[in-house]
This record gives structure tokens, sequence and C-alpha cells, in this order.
């Protein structure tokens, strides 16, 4: 299988070398977030492909990431993302398996374990506690090798939706889209565009050089070539959404007459059992198979 990816080097002592790399099914986007000096690495939002009318799992994309990071003579540190995705399962569980390396993801994950135990009636699923190697919590650091890492929590999207800060790279997941596709939906169980205003406007607090990384890109109509990354400076000129200055009461209007026309990620009813359990499919049954859990006519 052929993987865009794209390397964004290091700015110096304390930024790091970002290579993204692109699932084109979900139309997510990934990171490896390297220390030059040390040669370690960190993973960021890591796709565990999924062919949803199968109900069948593969590890295309994380197996290359773990590829580039032997070939590169990296050392992996972290396993992290950014919130429970509602488009892709994530393959922080199998990533965990091979590598032996923590998961980690924000702590509000337990308040949105809360709100789909409930929609899946599945009282006692989900422990994150467990399921998650570390839970942190907004302005938690760690580290990569040199590199320090700062956490924010940014809900919006979803309500424990987090962003990763690496010197002068922001891992922004869903918040900012690409300048001219514009910010992320807000419209799933847990999500606020007013709460994705406040979380925008801080990321835009960052110096104008800081680089953002974006967690998906669908292309646009005048644009066919997957992009991820981009600048403070630029998103605060240029974004479709927000660009030259956009009133809070203004985006959320316009954010939800623009959820309201969206449809549900194809993936979204088996993703998120999946990614609130870490990564990991439901316990197989005595037969040894796992199987989904799907609620009729909820959404
Ligand atoms: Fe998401």
């Amino acid at each position: 299988m052929d993987i865009l990816s794209k390397a964004s080097p290091s700015n110096g002592s304390g930024s790091p070398r970002v290579v993204g790399f692109y699932e084109p099914v979900t139309g997510s986007c990934q990171y490896i977030v390297v220390c030059e000096a040390t040669k370690k690495a960190a993973l960021i939002d890591v796709v565990l492909n999924f062919d949803t009318a199968a109900a069948r799992t593969s590890t295309e994309h994380a197996q290359w990431a773990l590829d580039y990071i032997e070939r590169k003579g990296l050392e992996l540190e972290w396993i992290l993302d950014t919130h429970p995705h509602a488009d892709h399962l994530m393959a922080s569980a199998w990533l965990k398996e091979r590598t032996g390396r923590p998961t980690a993801i924000g702590e509000k994950v337990r308040d949105i374990a809360g709100l789909w135990r409930e929609l899946y009636n599945m009282p006692d699923v989900f422990v994150p506690d467990v399921d998650f190697d570390r839970l942190f919590a907004h302005g938690d650091t760690f580290r990569i090798g040199d590199l320090e890492g700062r956490v924010l929590l940014s809900p919006g999207h979803t309500l424990g939706s987090i962003t990763y800060v690496v010197g002068d790279a922001i891992f922004a997941h869903d918040t900012f889209m690409q300048p001219d596709a514009g910010t992320a939906r807000c419209d799933f169980p847990g999500g606020s565009a007013k709460a994705l205003y406040t979380s925008l406007m801080a990321i835009l607090d960052y110096p104008d050089e800081t680089r953002i990384f974006i967690g998906h890109d669908y292309g646009t109509d005048d644009r066919e070539t997957p992009a991820w990354e981009s600048t403070v400076g630029e998103q605060k000129a240029a974004n479709k959404h927000l660009g030259g200055g956009t009133s809070e009461a203004a985006y959320v209007e316009l954010r939800e007459a623009r959820d309201a026309t969206l449809g549900l990620p194809k993936q979204m009813l088996h993703a998120l059992q999946v990614n609130l359990r870490g990564g990991r499919l439901p316990k197989p049954e005595a037969d040894g198979n796992s199987y989904f859990k799907i609620p009729a006519n909820r959404f």
C-alpha cells in the first residue's frame, strides 16, 4: 500500500521533526513526532484501518509508522491520542502490544465514556483508567527525549479533546482544519460550537510562526491533494471560518448551520466502542470472536 507522507523539519533545538502520514478512507492525518537530538519519538492519532462493510480491522498505517521508526533508528516513547475519535478506530492498543510503550489521552475521556455507555446501553464497559496508561489534565507536561510536550484541554469537537504542544508544533486534531477548509464539526454527543470557539482562540494565542498539524483533511473543490500543516499566522489570516476575526456569535451560528447538513461518519458506532476501550475490540465471546453492538434508531 502506498502511503502519503510528508516530513516537516525541525526548526532547531526544542523543535520536533514532524512526519505526517495520511489515511485516505477516513481522511485522517497521523503523526510521528521526533526529537532529532535523542532520536526519541511519539505517535499521535494513529489509525487502525477498518473495512466497515466487513467489520474487519487491519494495520497498514500503524505498521507503516513502526517501520518508519525502525528504519530511522528511533525509539518510541509515547502512543498518544487527542480524543476518542468518532470517524476511525485508533491503533493505540495494537501499537502498545507491539512496542510496550505507554498510551495516553485526555482525562475527560472518563466523561465521554459515560455518555457512550448510556448510548450503547452497556453500563459496565469503558474503564479509561485501565484502558489507557496516562490520562492527561490541562497543563500537564511530558517528555519526548529533549522535547517538552504540554497538554491543553480543547473541548468543542468532543468535551474532552486535548491538544499537544511540542516545542513550536501544535497537534490540534479536530479543532482547526486547513485554512481553506475551516474548522471541525461539533455536533457529536458532548460537542459544543461555543466551546470550540474558545479552544480555537487559545491556539491562535501562540506565536504566528507556530506550526499547526490537524486531524483531518478531505481536500476541497479547489485542492485535491491532502494537506495537514499550517501556521498560527496562516490560520489567523485566512481560515475560512475564522480568518480576519469572526465573533463568537457569528462562528457558533455558522458552525451549527453547517453541522446540521453533515451525515454521521460511517465508522462512528463501531469506532467509539473500540476507542473508548483504548483501541481494543469488544471482549471476545465464547466462540472466540468479537462482536460490535450497534444501537438502532438512536441517531
Ligand atoms: Fe474526531
